[in-house]
């Protein structure tokens, strides 16, 4: 019965200069730090790496090489290229440098327990284990720093791997992976978070959760409090928790989850669920937020009005909605300009109206498939990991 990677729902910082958030901001990052502050009232955290580091950095990633230890971090100035337009969309000379324009400022959220998560990141799910370390590779040159990959995945080693050779500091890093429905219960719980260690090559995580509401999920719980109190798990959380099953695992246990990661895109809005997460200190994180394609995401034509009113994607634009929301996403691609077109969320805002316009899309329910589903309660319950 040993299956792997079937789980998911469609197999069925320097010194500081007074920032607010005390954060070191590098080179160039000041001028869009105080603006996305002023914009979205979340916090600046973490830059892009490869495009404003060394000189021989910066034309190395020009030619899509990454940049190599010791080489992050250092700020380089070039200058604008000419016809550089401002980020508004209009003529007006760009009031910053090209090292700013190349870089990604990606806001965070801070955490139930004082922990900063960025708010967007890159998620690993369906990319095959061979294609993993490539893809990671390349997020982490295009600037992500979160991580999302699951025991399930089948794809944990070569995340580890790609972490590794990409020369960014462990502490830059938000890494986050899931501890499986077979894995479930006290005891086990521990050994599968030792054994996602292992293979991650990490010796601690940012955040671990419950992949799914099922099995012994409180004695998962009683483990992942007692990893969490270790500091081996920066933050703990759940996933795929109906508000329900949030609510009751709060009100009978010491931790609060940090984090519900769960089915959230234009089509299934989760606002409710949001409402109650936020009333409880509970962050939402967005798994699927491009709902893998489905209904046409990509040429929806109100997703797709809004888009061209900013010069912007689709993509970009439902992430865009979603970071306004306060919810936290990461989107995978396996295609390195899809990546840095993803990431490059932080330079427009969406009007009201066209938030409202999002938020008239929402069916209320899944795109994939429902937790409550008695049928996909016991198909899901019955899929084990190889070792
Ligand atoms: N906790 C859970 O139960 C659960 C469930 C599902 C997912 N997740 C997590 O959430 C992450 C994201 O969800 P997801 O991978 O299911 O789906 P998704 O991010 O909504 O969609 C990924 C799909 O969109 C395509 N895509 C990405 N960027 C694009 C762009 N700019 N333009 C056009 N197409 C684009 C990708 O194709 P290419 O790769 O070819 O670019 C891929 O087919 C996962 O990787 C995983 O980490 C968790």
């Amino acid at each position: 019965m040993a299956t792997t990677a079937v789980p998911e729902p469609t197999a069925v910082p320097e010194p500081t200069d007074g920032r607010p958030d005390g954060r070191a901001t590098r080179g160039g990052e000041r001028w869009r730090a105080t603006r996305y502050i002023a914009r979205d009232g979340l916090r600046v955290a973490r830059t892009g790496p490869g495009h404003h580091d060394t000189a021989a950095a910066a034309a190395a990633t020009a030619d899509g090489v990454r940049p190599t230890a010791g080489q992050v971090g250092k700020p380089v100035s070039l200058p604008p290229p000419s016809g550089e337009t401002h980020p508004e969309g209009d003529s007006r000379p760009t009031p910053h440098t090209r090292e700013e324009t190349l870089m990604q400022t990606v806001t965070t959220v801070t955490l139930n327990n004082g922990v900063e998560m960025p708010i967007l990141g890159f998620g690993v799910y369906q990319i095959p284990p061979e294609q993993t370390e490539q893809a990671v590779g390349d997020a982490l040159a295009a600037g992500y720093r979160a991580l999302d990959t699951a025991a399930a995945y089948g794809n944990e080693e070569a995340v580890g791997r790609a972490i590794r050779s990409s020369g960014v500091a462990r502490e830059e890093l938000f890494v986050t992976t899931k501890l499986w429905i077979s894995d479930a219960g006290e005891d086990r719980a521990r050994r599968a978070f030792d054994t996602s260690l292992r293979k991650l090559g990490l010796d601690h995580l940012d955040l671990y959760l419950i992949h799914q509401p099922y099995g012994d999920v409180y004695g998962s719980w009683r483990a992942m409090e007692r990893l969490h109190a270790e500091g081996l798990a920066r933050a703990i959380g759940v996933s795929n928790f109906h508000a329900d099953r949030l609510v009751d695992l709060i009100d009978h246990n010491e931790v609060v989850p940090a984090v519900n990661q769960i089915e959230t895109h234009p089509f299934h809005q989760r606002t409710d669920d949001q409402a109650i997460m936020r009333e409880r200190g509970v962050q939402i994180e967005s798994w699927g937020p491009f709902a893998e394609g489905r209904n046409n995401l990509f040429t929806h034509p109100v997703l797709g009005g809004i888009a061209a009113a900013h010069g912007k994607s689709v993509a970009q634009v439902v992430l865009r909605w979603l970071i306004q929301r306060e919810v936290v996403v990461i989107p995978k691609s396996v295609r390195a300009e899809r990546m840095a077109e993803n990431i490059d969320v932080f330079d427009f805002r969406l009007t009201d109206d066209q938030m409202a316009a999002v938020a008239a899309l929402d069916t209320g329910e899944s795109l994939f498939f429902d937790h409550r589903d008695p049928a996909m309660v016991s198909r899901l319950g019955n899929v084990t990991l190889d070792a």
